[in-house]
């Protein structure tokens, strides 16, 4: 995790550097700080917390000059404080660095290090770096060489061939104060172009509004830098001419607008972004989806007899959803892995497999691990993606975009169901391909055309969903209990009250609590059953039933009309009423405001949750 910047040129550095800072926040907000070089050496400022607090120091203690780099902290190695906030200094501060990533073997490079006299000031790996760096240009000094920028590219060089890890990596050095060395390894960096002036970052975001001509960094480049020429280098191969592509639907739209929270704006953004999901994929005459990415003919689409889904997080939550569609309608096995488990496993999967990463991010460090891992072994692998240009959009062999727009908040809650709509698309096109009537198929597409309006007729439970987060706010353990399409919404909801609200809560399908978590159940443990109608409504009211009888407290999320439910349950949010396929897109949105409403009341910081990042990029 952690989001790197760099600024090289005319403009004021700390301006572009504490804004792009801000758009990376995401990236983790532990702590934040700046480095910038001038003539009279290297300034430094940094704080823990977020990068606002670092803008009120370098209001207090402005600094300007040629070149600056900056960094916002997802804490891996030390805690999260003022001394282990980067940048980070090596020797005696003639060289300042931002990393992004993991040094995995920083313990025995400190210990060598020490040993030949470094003093180690911080409790990070990344400080392991700067001493190596500044070790390895000391080297080539003592044999009578120059700093210079071939030095300089020497020791990073050097250095990097000694790391095992991750890294993306943006360096300054005091003697040579219009230099940035960047580099890559496993944690994505951009260089931005501008005339006469460089902008590195770790994804393109913010390099909106300052150019739009950019280079994408492969793992073992780097990228010597300033005001007016760029390098790139292969670490082993050599030189490299770098291709600069031009930036297109970046969105920043970070506004917050009237909303308090992004967290409850993207709520509200799903009817339009379900819509956009959708745009320009239904095809009316052939009652199918049509896609313009997936870059394999309708032969190798039709060869295709199993599929896998791989994700991390409320991703994989969507990725079960597809799961249950892809079945029933494609009538192609599906498994959904962990990635961060199949990356390093080996599941016999034949040439007829194909995988389907899915990410908001597109830079979740397991996800691309192990779409890299099945690409190796030649299966067709596309991306389900939100961020245009990530490095799994780019890495993927095609894929189909989410187009919802930048989503800030940690919690996911519109690239959800997007992702779920994404999916509902790929079952009507491969059912459409297999078995899947033309009368199945146009009624599929009704159905989905009629998503938008459906949801933002849900989200008029909104007032509802705040009365029930107030009567239950106090209650520390809560369990989400659903079957069928409702199962992965049963996880994701629990997943979502316990990132930002800090509660815990287990989902479950709803039969399986027997076998277990209805020892939890008690007075003062709430049951969120979700309870739409359904072929198998019976069987949930039964294991509805169960907990009211030892107590438990019931909330029901039921269809609009259910009167049954509302003498069962302690409290009832109704919800419009679809095809049990499409059911998640619905049921998932109280869910969301639920845990946003409790978050609230327990005093949480709904957007920032404490320990989480939106982009994890370390394993
Ligand atoms: C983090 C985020 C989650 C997200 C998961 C996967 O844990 O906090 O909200 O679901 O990563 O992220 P991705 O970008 O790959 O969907």
């Amino acid at each position: 995790m952690c989001g790197i910047v760099g600024y090289i040129g005319p403009r004021d550095v700390t301006h572009f550097l504490l804004e792009g800072l801000h758009r990376l926040e995401y990236r983790g907000y532990d702590s934040a700080g700046v480095a910038v070089s001038s003539l009279g050496g290297i300034e430094i400022r940094k704080r823990e917390g977020r990068v606002s607090r670092l803008a009120a120091l370098l209001e207090e203690q402005p600094v300007s000059g040629l070149a600056g780099i900056g960094h916002t902290r997802w804490a891996t190695h030390g805690v999260p404080s003022d001394t282990n906030s980067h940048p980070h200094t090596g020797g005696n501060g003639e060289v300042v660095l931002v990393h992004n990533g993991v040094i995995e073997n920083y313990d025995s490079l400190r210990t060598q290090l020490q040993g030949l006299g470094y003093v180690f000031r911080t409790e990070t790996d990344t400080e392991a770096i700067a001493h190596l760096v500044a070790h390895h240009l000391g080297e080539q000094i003592k044999l009578g060489s120059d700093i210079n920028k071939d030095t300089c590219l020497k020791a990073v060089t050097l250095t990097l061939g000694r790391l095992k890890g991750t890294y993306g990596l943006a360096v300054l050095f005091r003697e040579l104060p219009d230099l940035i060395i960047a580099a890559r390894n496993g944690s994505p960096l951009v260089v931005g172009v501008g005339k006469g002036e460089y902008f590195v970052a770790s994804d393109a975001s913010p390099l909106v509004g300052f150019t739009d001509q950019v280079v994408y960094l492969d793992d073992h480049e780097l990228a010597v830098i300033t005001a007016d020429n760029m390098d790139l280098q292969h670490r082993e191969t050599g030189e490299r001419a770098p291709s600069v592509q031009t930036l297109d639907q970046v969105s920043t739209d970070t506004d917050l607008g009237d909303f308090e929270h992004y967290m409850l704006k993207e709520i509200y953004e799903q009817p339009h972004t379900i819509e956009n999901a959708l745009r320009g994929r239904l095809d009316d005459d052939e009652a199918t989806a049509k896609f313009g990415g997936l870059n394999l003919s309708a032969q190798e689409l039709r060869r295709i007899d199993r599929i896998v889904l791989t994700a991390c997080g409320t991703s994989w939550h969507a990725g079960l959803v597809g799961e249950y569609m892809l079945e029933e309608f494609a009538r192609v096995p599906v498994e959904v892995e962990y990635a961060s488990e199949l990356r390093y496993r080996n599941p016999p999967m034949s040439d007829r497999t194909m995988v389907f990463a899915i990410t908001q991010s597109g830079e979740t460090a397991d996800t691309l691990a192990a779409m890299r891992e099945c690409k190796r072994k030649g299966l067709p692998t596309l991306a389900i993606c939100n961020t245009v240009g990530s490095t799994i959009a780019r890495e993927a062999d095609g894929g189909v975009y989410l187009h919802a727009g930048p989503e800030i908040g940690v919690a996911s809650t519109k690239a959800f169901t997007s992702q779920v709509t994404v999916l509902a698309l790929l079952s009507l096109f491969f059912g459409r391909m297999r078995n899947l009537s033309y009368q199945a198929g146009k009624r599929f597409i009704y159905n989905l055309k009629s998503m938008p309006e459906v949801i933002t007729k849900t989200l008029e439970v909104h007032e509802k969903v705040k009365h029930v987060a107030e009567k239950y706010a106090h209650a520390n353990n809560f369990l989400y209990l659903g079957r069928l399409y409702n199962f992965p919404v049963a996880l994701e909801g629990a997943l979502k009250l316990k990132e930002i609200s800090y509660i815990h809560a287990e989902g479950y399908p709803a039969a399986e609590m027997k076998h277990g978590p209805i020892a939890l159940v008690d007075e003062n443990t709430p049951s969120v059953f979700i309870v739409p109608k359904s072929g198998i409504y019976s069987k949930v009211i039964s294991n509805l039933e169960e907990v009211k009888a030892r107590k438990g407290p019931v909330i029901a999320i039921a269809c609009e009309g259910d009167e049954k439910i509302a003498k069962l349950a302690d409290d009832v949010i109704f919800v419009p009423d679809v095809e049990e396929y499409l059911q998640p897109l619905v049921t998932a949105v109280p869910l969301q405001l639920l845990s946003y409403h409790i978050a609230l009341h327990r005093g949480c910081n709904v957007d920032r949750p404490r320990n989480l990042a939106k982009s994890v990029t370390v394993e």
